[in-house]
């Protein structure tokens, strides 16, 4: 059974950025089809060139990704959220969209859909598991059925958490390394895996 998958992040520097498109390489590899969505800024132009790299970055990504829009999620089997972390918190641009899922959310649309999390840091310990788990809460909230990796891939013992995918970036915004993005390609295909699960129990409980 064929599921759909959104994946919706905010990246400024490509961190996230590069987690999210080997989660979508995962879930593709599954079989599912991959809606990959860039949460916009919540600020001005004026704002985002005050800091290195981040007006031309978001040029780039705004070109190349969609904005997610609350039709995606509905869309969706499985909702996979990615952030860079912010004092250990999901970033303003992905939280503004989980916000503009509050009309879907009401109609209970979201109910039941598989849903998980990955994240990027510039420190090991500056808040890698802290930002998914917040994550979790909002996820809570919509009614998803969360996700985690455990360690179901014996990978996740040196990369990435059991709360889901994630990358220390340091100071300079070092790329993930293999095993973080193989550790994000696990991610893609077990929540795609879980999601043919819910709607096939879904599907066996109407008929
Ligand atoms: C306002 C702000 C707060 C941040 N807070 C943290 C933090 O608490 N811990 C940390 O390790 N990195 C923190 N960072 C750094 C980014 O989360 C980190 O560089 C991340 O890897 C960037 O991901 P990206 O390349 O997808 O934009 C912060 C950055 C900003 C701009």
């Amino acid at each position: 059974m064929s599921v759909n998958v959104l994946i919706a992040f905010y990246s400024r520097n490509g961190s996230t950025e590069a987690l999210a498109r080997a989660i979508a390489e995962g879930a593709k590899s599954e079989g599912a089809e991959v809606r990959l969505r860039r949460a916009r800024e919540v600020v001005t132009e004026e704002v985002m060139a005050k800091a290195d790299g981040w007006l031309e970055n978001a040029r780039r990504m705004n070109a190349q990704y969609e904005e997610p829009t609350p039709a995606d999620a509905e869309w969706a089997d499985a909702i996979i959220f990615g952030t860079p972390t912010r004092f250990g918190n999901v970033s303003s641009e992905l939280k503004a969209y989980i916000d503009s899922l509050g009309g879907i959310w009401a109609q209970g649309k979201l109910v039941g859909k598989a849903g998980s999390a990955f994240t990027s840091t510039s420190t090991p310990h500056g808040g890698n598991e802290s930002t998914i788990l917040t994550m979790y809460n909002f996820m809570a909230h919509l009614g998803l059925i969360i996700v985690p990796l455990g360690y179901a891939n014996p990978l996740v013992f040196r990369a990435g958490t059991p709360y889901g995918a994630s990358t220390v970036s340091g100071q300079t915004s070092t790329p993930p390394t293999a095993d973080d993005l193989e550790v994000a390609r696990f991610q893609g295909r077990r929540v795609v895996q879980v999601a043919e699960a819910l709607k096939m129990a879904a599907a066996a409980q109407t008929t």
